[in-house]
């Protein structure tokens, strides 16, 4: 988050902070929800899983846990529902507009309408499938794939949950620090291709869409949640999914409205695009 500007601290967990300016004038207004609403893609395994158990210690909470497929071992998302919160485990796979039109459908069903609000989109679902390509070997395929579930999803998520999203609505897209050009630039040897180039296209989506979602009062923003030990990050990681996470939830709820726009760290820092 900036660290410049007024921000005043939530004084429990869950209530969200987001400064709107009124009109011409300089005034910053809180909006808040003590019963926040949470949706989270990818949320079987890995940070998506983390997000979920964290957020799901407090009984207040609302989450929407989508997953790719609901015919495998949802076990350890199901056993989550215990902890307080309201999960609904339902099935997106990011790389299929059906789905995720499908998805929406349901989210405003059991919220009640079109309109009901969601207060933290978190489009988190992401792939490294082809790690080895290289910008001289990685095939058209391969790309299309990364495009289609890192960049598509979350754009066509956004688009049918939009109605959701209102003043003081966050959007979320799980980016890498490989999706920055000026990171890249440092390494004498690039790697992870496809995956870096649809991460950097995703951090464009996220200036697009803070633009576009501006008259809103919505706040979109992409993190990078550090190498995470996870079944993507490996266990040569250097974070725990418990910090990477932590830290992120931290940095989402203390967001302003002129941090829409904004590429952050899971510690709350701002990243060179
Ligand atoms: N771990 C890291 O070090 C690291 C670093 C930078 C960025 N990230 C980003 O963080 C996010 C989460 O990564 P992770 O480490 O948790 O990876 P992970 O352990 O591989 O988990 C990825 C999650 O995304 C889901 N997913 C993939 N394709 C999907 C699709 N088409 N539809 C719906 N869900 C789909 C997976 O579901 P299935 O179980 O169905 O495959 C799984 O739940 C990703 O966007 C990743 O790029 C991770």
């Amino acid at each position: 988050m900036s660290k410049s500007g007024s921000n005043l601290k939530p004084s429990t967990p869950n209530e969200v902070y987001v400064h709107k300016v009124e009109g011409t004038g300089s005034k910053l207004l809180p909006s808040k929800s003590k019963m926040p609403v949470f949706v989270i893609t990818g949320a079987n395994r890995g940070l998506g899983l983390e997000f979920v158990r964290q957020l799901s210690a407090d009984p207040s909470n609302t989450i929407f846990a989508a997953t790719r497929s609901l015919s495998r071992d949802l076990s350890a998302l199901e056993s989550l529902k215990s902890n307080g919160a309201t999960i609904h485990i339902l099935e997106c796979d990011t790389g299929s507009q059906d789905s995720i039109a499908a998805f929406s459908k349901q989210v405003s069903s059991i919220l009640g309408g079109p309109d009901k609000k969601i207060d933290f989109l978190l489009n988190n679902a992401g792939i490294n499938a082809t790690s080895t390509q290289t910008s001289l070997t990685l095939t058209p395929d391969s790309l299309s794939n990364h495009i289609n579930v890192n960049v598509t999803g979350p754009t066509i998520t956004v688009q049918v949950l939009e109605s959701h999203l209102h003043d003081g609505s966050v959007v979320m897209n799980m980016t890498s620090g490989l999706g920055s050009l000026a990171y890249n630039r440092t390494k004498e040897t690039v790697d992870c291709t496809t995956y870096s180039i649809s991460k950097a296209a995703l951090n464009m989506l996220t200036v697009h869409q803070a633009s576009d979602l501006k008259g809103k009062g919505v706040v979109v923003v992409c993190v990078d949640p550090g190498w995470v030990k996870t079944d993507m990050g490996g266990p040569g990681a250097v974070l725990e999914k418990e910090e990477s996470i932590g830290g992120m939830l931290k940095c989402l709820r203390g967001l302003k409205i002129s941090d829409s726009g904004r590429f952050f760290a899971c510690d709350g820092s701002e990243k060179a695009w």
